[in-house]
């Protein structure tokens, strides 16, 4: 049975009661809604991969409610303790080494990080770092939605893709950002972009003073997750149209409208006025309703690969990729 309890002040002990015990916790956060459970307890943790039908060999990040927990955990060099003091909390999630002695007696699963010396954590917006902080322990969570499928922004979306399969969904609406976190990994002078994602990486790249590598092939098996085929709804997906082909829905972008849009099946328009904020907030909860219009394709006008339009675009190609 899977409870769904609006997300206040009484809904954290509920929580941290589930995650203690084991159990698996849909969490709201800035980004996305993730699937949670104790960072520290394997099994919790390989429930995880069971409820969304995930490749093991795909690491976690671990949320945390305060630098100083991460910091029990991983080590951090300067530039990214300063990412993480200018844009905590926030989605952006740094990839740190596990320090070789954790220092706690209750140090993150191998299965959250697969094995890799590395360790991705991030802290999240919003009261989900309460429930965290009253744990006192990280927890591991990906989005909350079956390996390959469309994360969810919505309880509801929760629901309907892992209803049944886990214990509770904190539900505190439609979440602000919409896509996940963007994940950086320092190295030595360079920084990483392992995936775009809801923090712009132009933000980031103003604050450190210089460019991030963008994720080649090998910086895609460094972040194993970034499998070309994933966020797929069942209908095909069509990037850039100019045209609407009979039998598809049409994703708008923008004031203007590509030719044969009156014929779609149904439209959504990410952002009238053009905002690729308001566009990231909308993308996955679009795709799941043109999805369900019965539609062959979903057609997709051109959107700006700029500011948030990078991981936007990033996950439509995703959708797009052939299965
Ligand atoms: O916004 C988000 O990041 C959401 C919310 C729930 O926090 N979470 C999320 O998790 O998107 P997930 O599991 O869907 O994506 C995690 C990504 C994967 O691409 C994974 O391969 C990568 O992080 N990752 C995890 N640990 C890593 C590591 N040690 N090194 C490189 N990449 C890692
Ligand atoms: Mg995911």
């Amino acid at each position: 049975m899977t409870d769904i309890v609006p997300f206040d002040e009484g809904a954290i002990s509920r929580a941290v009661d589930v995650l203690r015990c084991g159990g698996l916790v849909a969490i709201p956060t800035e980004t996305v809604y993730g699937l949670a459970a104790d960072a520290a307890n394997g099994e919790a943790v390989a429930g995880i991969f069971a409820a969304k039908g995930r490749p093991s060999f795909n690491p976690l990040i671990a949320h945390v409610s305060c630098i100083a927990m991460a910091e029990r955990h991983v080590d951090f060099d300067p530039v990214s303790r300063a990412l993480a003091e200018r844009f905590w909390p926030g989605p952006l999630t740094l990839v740190l080494p596990v320090k070789d002695v954790q220092a706690t007696g209750r140090p993150v699963h191998p299965l959250v990080t697969a094995g890799l010396a590395t360790l991705a954590v991030r802290m999240p917006e919003g009261r989900v770092r309460d429930v965290i902080k009253t744990l006192d322990s990280p927890v591991a969570a990906p989005s909350a939605n079956t390996s390959g499928r469309i994360s969810p922004t919505s309880a509801e979306a929760v629901a309907a893709d892992l209803g049944g399969k886990i214990d509770l969904i904190l539900d505190a609406g439609p979440c602000g950002v919409g896509v996940e976190s963007t994940i950086v990994k320092i190295e030595g002078d360079t920084a990483h972009l392992l995936r775009p994602g809801g923090l712009a990486a132009e933000e980031i790249e103003k604050f450190l003073g210089q460019r991030l590598i963008r994720a080649d092939h090998a910086a895609a098996i460094q972040a194993p997750g970034m499998m070309a085929s994933h966020y797929a709804p069942d209908a095909a997906v069509r990037l850039n149209v100019s045209a609407v082909l009979p039998g598809e829905a049409l994703l708008a972008f923008g004031p203007n409208r590509v030719s044969g849009a009156e014929h779609a099946k149904a439209v959504l328009n990410l952002s009238e006025s053009g905002s690729l904020r308001e566009a990231a907030s909308n993308l996955f909860d679009f795709m799941r309703r043109l999805d369900q219009s019965g539609a062959s394709a979903i057609a997709v006008e051109p959107i700006p690969v700029e500011g948030l339009g990078e991981a936007i675009n990033d996950r439509l190609k995703r959708a797009a990729a052939p299965r």
